[in-house]
């Protein structure tokens, strides 16, 4: 592992030098990426910095598996071509898809979930509901059970991406031109400071994570109403839609239009 480190080393080395003179640190480009053997790019980590908060890695799948395996564990490159050309969008094995959550009926079933109605959490007494195996139902998209009096957006550890935690029981939204204008993409820095303004204007939590990026959760409040306790933050729970503020006032916290 250390042998590959220095090897990594060297070669962003030999990168920057190539680049003449440059400020900060030479990413190569797309074409570059493409154009090299694809071993040179192996470790994903070094630029994709994706081991937290995507789809979990380094964790053994039982039964069998399709796709492959280093040392019996799921890596980068189980769901991804190493070669960022083969697979369509994404690059991903046995694709192209003509949309993401195809590849998840490789190893998922696809009714996995039957039956879970993860945004029912509380029981007729008002206590966390507890779901097969008495586990709490939060630990569906939440490492452990978060305390609604102390944590925040920033404190809460999920078991996988806001995406991939949706997209295990729902299609993508119906609007997919509408998603697709959306989805992952990271707002303005002007965009953000009229966000931070608004939250504050209009009392709402509208939760960029992780990365600064829009997802699910930014324009949903999957929580069942009485579980968030913070009043910004609980805005939209249970409401048809679970819209975090009603359309089309959702769209003026962040795109500075008169209605
Ligand atoms: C030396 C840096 C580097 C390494 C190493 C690297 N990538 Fe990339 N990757 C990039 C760049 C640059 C892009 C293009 C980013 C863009 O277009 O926004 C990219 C794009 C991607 C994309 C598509 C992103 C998109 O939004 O369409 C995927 C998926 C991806 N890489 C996965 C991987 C995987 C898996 C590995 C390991 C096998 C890996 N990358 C290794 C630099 C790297
Ligand atoms: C279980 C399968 C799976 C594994 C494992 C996986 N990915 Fe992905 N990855 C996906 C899928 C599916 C998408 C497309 C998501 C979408 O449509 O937004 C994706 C998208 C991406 C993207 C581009 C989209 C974005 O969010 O910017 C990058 C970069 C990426 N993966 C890198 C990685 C790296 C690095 C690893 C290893 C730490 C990894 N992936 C492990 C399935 C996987
Ligand atoms: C290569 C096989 C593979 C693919 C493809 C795959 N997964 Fe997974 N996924 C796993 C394994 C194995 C685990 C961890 C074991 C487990 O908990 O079932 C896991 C765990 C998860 C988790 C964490 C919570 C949980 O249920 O344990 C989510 C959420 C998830 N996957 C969603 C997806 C989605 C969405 C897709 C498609 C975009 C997808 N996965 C594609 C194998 C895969
Ligand atoms: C369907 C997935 C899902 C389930 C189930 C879920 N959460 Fe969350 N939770 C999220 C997402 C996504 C966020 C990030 C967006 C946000 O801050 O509201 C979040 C954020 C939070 C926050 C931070 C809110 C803030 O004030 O910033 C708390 C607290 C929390 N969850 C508590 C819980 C508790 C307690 C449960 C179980 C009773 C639970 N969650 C179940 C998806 C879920
Ligand atoms: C374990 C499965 C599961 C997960 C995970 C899950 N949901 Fe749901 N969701 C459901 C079920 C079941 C319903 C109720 C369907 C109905 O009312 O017809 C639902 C309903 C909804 C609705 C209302 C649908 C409508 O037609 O009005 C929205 C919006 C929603 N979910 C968003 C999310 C978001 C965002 C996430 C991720 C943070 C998420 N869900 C995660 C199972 C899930
Ligand atoms: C930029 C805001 C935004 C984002 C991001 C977003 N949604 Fe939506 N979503 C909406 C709006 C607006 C509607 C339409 C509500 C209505 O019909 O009144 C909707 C509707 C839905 C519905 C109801 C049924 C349908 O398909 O119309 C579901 C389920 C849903 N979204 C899930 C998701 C999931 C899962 C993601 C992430 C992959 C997501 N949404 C991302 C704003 C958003
Ligand atoms: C969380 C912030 C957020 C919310 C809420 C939101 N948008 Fe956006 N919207 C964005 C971002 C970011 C983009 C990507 C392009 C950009 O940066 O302007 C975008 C892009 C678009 C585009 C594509 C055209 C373009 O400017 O690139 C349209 C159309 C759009 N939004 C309409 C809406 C409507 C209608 C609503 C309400 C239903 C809405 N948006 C809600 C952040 C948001």
């Amino acid at each position: 592992m250390k042998h590959t480190k220095f090897t990594f080393f060297a070669l962003s080395l030999v990168a920057v030098l190539l680049a003449g003179p440059v400020t900060g640190i030479a990413q190569p480009t797309l074409r570059e990426i493409r154009a090299s053997p694809p071993e040179k790019y192996a470790d994903c980590l070094r630029c994709h910095d994706y081991e937290d908060n995507h789809h979990p890695v380094n964790i053994k799948p039982v039964g069998k598996m399709t796709f492959p395996l280093r040392d019996g564990k799921m890596t980068c490159i189980t769901c991804h071509h190493g070669d960022h050309i083969t697979g369509g969008r994404f690059y991903l094995r046995g694709g192209p898809y003509s949309q993401s959550r195809d590849i998840c009926g490789k190893c998922h079933l696809s009714n996995g979930h039957a039956g879970v109605n993860p945004h029912v959490m509380l029981d007729e007494n008002g206590a966390v509901r507890k779901i097969i195996g008495g586990l709490p139902v939060c630990i569906i998209c939440h490492v452990n059970t978060p305390d609604p009096e102390t944590d925040r957006t920033e404190d809460v550890q999920f078991r996988a991406d806001v995406g991939f935690l949706c997209w295990r029981c729902h299609q993508p939204m119906a609007n997919t031109r509408f998603l697709h204008e959306h989805f992952r993409m990271r707002p303005s820095y002007e965009m953000r400071q009229d966000i931070k303004k608004n939250e504050e204007a209009m009392n709402v939590l509208i939760p960029l994570v992780p990365r600064d990026r829009v997802t699910c959760s930014t324009c949903h409040n999957p929580h069942q109403e009485g579980v968030i306790l913070r009043e910004a933050a609980a805005k939209g729970a249970d409401t048809p839609a679970k819209l975090r503020i009603p359309s089309p006032r959702l769209c003026v916290v962040c795109h500075a239009i008169k209605l």
